[in-house]
Parts: structure tokens; sequence; C-alpha cells
């Protein structure tokens, strides 16, 4: 019984944990990028890309896993390191989880912090470098 109690417990905080974490990622969301890419990711065509089923394909590549993390909109947010890993990693599996690689690995803080250092100044010539590769690799 103690032990049943020692592991519900330990259930019940993660549970509590992972429902704060995107909590706390939504908030960041909508107070520092839902301006641009508006509610639910969908974005304005032509002006802001679009999160929602999409954002998901640039884990398929290394250089898509920096390209979002390097994009200006990203890399020069108000947002901590850590804030920014959280938000990310919420953006991916709620706007985009069914375009995840099957080896999908979140970002990690230290990633978050090595990559915006290098902030893109030519995001959209990266974008279509960087797209076009991938649409070859899933082809
Ligand atoms: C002022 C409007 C604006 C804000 C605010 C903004 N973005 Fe963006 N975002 C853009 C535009 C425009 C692009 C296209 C690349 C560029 O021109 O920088 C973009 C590109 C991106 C990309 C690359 C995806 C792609 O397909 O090009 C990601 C990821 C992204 N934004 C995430 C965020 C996050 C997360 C936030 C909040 C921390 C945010 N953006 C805030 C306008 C914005």
């Amino acid at each position: 019984m103690k032990q049943f109690l020692a592991v519900a417990s330990m259930l019940f905080s993660t549970a509590i944990w992972a429902t704060d974490d995107a909590a706390r990622a939504r908030v960041d969301y909508a107070l520092n990028c839902q301006g641009c890419h508006l509610a639910r990711g969908e974005g304005f065509a032509g002006k802001v890309p679009r999160m929602t089923d999409f954002v998901g394909y640039y884990m398929h590549s290394e250089d898509g896993r920096a390209f979002l993390i390097q994009v200006p909109g990203v890399a020069l947010s108000p947002l901590n390191d850590a804030d920014t890993a959280r938000l990310m990693n919420w953006m991916l599996t709620e706007f985009s989880a069914a375009q995840l690689p099957a080896d999908y690995r979140p970002y990690t803080v230290d990633e978050v912090a090595a990559l915006r250092r290098q902030p893109e100044n030519d995001p959209n010539r990266r974008r279509a470098e960087v797209l076009a590769k991938i649409s070859r690799q899933l082809r």
C-alpha cells in the first residue's frame, strides 16, 4: 500500500508538472508570438509562416532544427533559453505532432542557448534552402 501511494503520488506530480509546463508555454506563446502567428499557429499566407501541420517538418534535419531557433522571431525574443526551449517543444507537439520524425528529440536548453547566439539574417533564403532539402529527403 505504501509503495502504491508512492508511485501514485509520483505519477500525479508528473502529470501536474506536465500540465503546468504546457500552460506556461501557452501563455508565452500568447504574449510573444500569437500576434503574428495567430492563436492556432495558422499564420498569414504570404506574410507569416504557419506553424499548424507544418513546423514539425523542420525536425527532419539538423539544419531545420537549427533554423527554427535562429529565425529572428525566436532567437531575438525576450524569452530566456529555458522558456524558449519549453515553448518550442510545446509548439512542435501542439501544432504539428503528425509531421515530426519518428526519432524526434525535444530541444534542450543548452541547444537553444548555443543556436540563438547566431541569429539568421536572411531567414527567407535559409528557409527555402532548408525546406528544399527536407522535401527531397521525404520524397
Ligand atoms: C512581428 C511578427 C512575429 C512575431 C512576434 C513572431 N514571429 Fe515568428 N515569424 C514571423 C515571420 C515574418 C517569419 C518568417 C521569417 C522571417 O521573416 O523572420 C517567422 C518565422 C518563424 C519561424 C520559422 C518557421 C518558418 O516556417 O519560417 C518560427 C519557428 C517562428 N517564427 C516562431 C516564432 C515564435 C516561437 C515566436 C514567439 C517567441 C515568434 N515566431 C514571434 C513573424 C513573427
